[in-house]
């Protein structure tokens, strides 16, 4: 059995401005920053959204095979928690290099971070410090203060990058 790695972050304490070099320094390199409800939750984007999670997802210790894109609509996409604004993404020239996915869970009190991914080329820059930034964002404009995520133990780039942001070992309920 995995003996996942249970994070939180509480949005409130977040220090906004360590951060914000990471989004400047990803500008300035020419990287753009927008979210899939500025872009249009369309038929396109969602499956340019699939392929760029499918691409990372690869890189996930023990993930085993990804979602069919049909069911990747009907579990990921269309679900109460799911927000195209929740959906943070990195641009390169037009390409998709990067995403971040946030899902909100209102009877639960808290936002749950889903998915982080940079293209394998574009890692070691700050790119995904700079999306959680946005990500911590929109979870506190949505009116949450508790962003939870959990890992693969033997993830720990993701780890080192939630532990970097300020999340702790999540006990018991979030909150
Ligand atoms: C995890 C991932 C999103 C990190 O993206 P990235 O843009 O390369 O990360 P950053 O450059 O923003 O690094 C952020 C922090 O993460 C940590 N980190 C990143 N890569 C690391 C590595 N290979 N080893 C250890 N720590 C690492 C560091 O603490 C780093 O901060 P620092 O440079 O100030 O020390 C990327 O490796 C990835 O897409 N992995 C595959 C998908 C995945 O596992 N996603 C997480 C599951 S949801």
């Amino acid at each position: 059995m995995v003996d996942w790695v249970r994070l939180r972050l509480d949005v409130d304490g977040f220090d906004d401005a360590a951060f914000e070099p990471y989004l400047t320094r990803a500008r300035e390199s020419g990287v753009e920053f927008t979210t899939m409800a500025e872009l249009g939750d369309t038929a396109g984007h969602r499956r340019a959204l699939y392929d760029l999670n499918k691409t990372c997802s690869a890189d996930i210790p023990d993930r085993g095979e990804f979602y069919t894109y049909d069911a990747y609509v009907t579990e990921r996409i269309e679900v109460p928690s799911f927000d195209p604004a929740g959906v943070a993404l990195a641009l390169h020239q037009g390409a998709w290099i990067g995403m971040t996915t946030t899902s909100l869970h209102e009877s639960k009190g808290y936002a749950f971070s889903e998915m982080t991914g940079v293209l394998a080329p574009y890692r070691g820059r700050g790119l995904s410090l700079a999306l959680k930034l946005l990500a911590i964002r929109f979870v506190r404009s949505s009116g949450y203060r508790w962003l939870a995520t959990f890992h693969h133990p033997r993830n720990a780039s993701a780890i080192a990058m939630n532990r970097r942001l300020g999340f702790v070992d999540q006990v018991g309920e979030v909150g």
